[in-house]
């Protein structure tokens, strides 16, 4: 569909698609898999709620979850600077593995999620 937003112009289809690949590939991550529950279903639905309305869609995490509360909720789990990258290496690998998102969608949601990831390292390098 086209629309204003990135979530109009990627749609829920495309959206639950890519979340999916993704948790796919973090479980797979030998830098990320220890940090996640072994069953990932009820991340990826929290997941698929978030990016929802952070893409301008329904904001479905705050009417089920309230407040995301971002970082405070990322403490609890030691994310150091190459966590982030390999969050981010999943994510580009999920976007290029779902043909259904044009590329300067993909570029744009990269780019928003890049700058999140940023700000949830929590942990130095050496501590990992
Ligand atoms: C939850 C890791 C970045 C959004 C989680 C959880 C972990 C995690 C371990 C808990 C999973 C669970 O117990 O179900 C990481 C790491 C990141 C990262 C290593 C690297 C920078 C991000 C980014 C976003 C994000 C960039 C925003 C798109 C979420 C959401 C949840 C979550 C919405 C679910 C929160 C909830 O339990 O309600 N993340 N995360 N994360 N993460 Fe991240």
């Amino acid at each position: 569909t086209t629309g204003g937003s990135l979530y109009d112009r990627i749609g829920p289809a495309a959206l639950d698609q890519l979340v999916t690949r993704f948790y796919a590939l973090v479980a797979a991550d030998p830098a990320l898999a220890p940090l996640f529950p072994a069953d990932l279903t009820e991340t990826a639905e929290k997941q698929l709620a978030f990016l929802s309305g952070f893409l301008g869609g329904p904001p479905l995490y705050h009417e089920r979850y309230g407040h995301p509360r971002l970082r405070a909720r990322h403490l609890p789990f030691p994310i150091t600077p190459a966590r982030a990258r390999a969050w981010l290496a999943c994510m580009n690998a999920a976007l290029r593995a779902t043909p259904e998102i044009a590329e300067a969608d993909a570029r744009e949601l990269h780019m928003a999620l890049s700058r999140v990831a940023v700000h949830m390292v929590n942990t130095p390098e050496d501590q990992s």
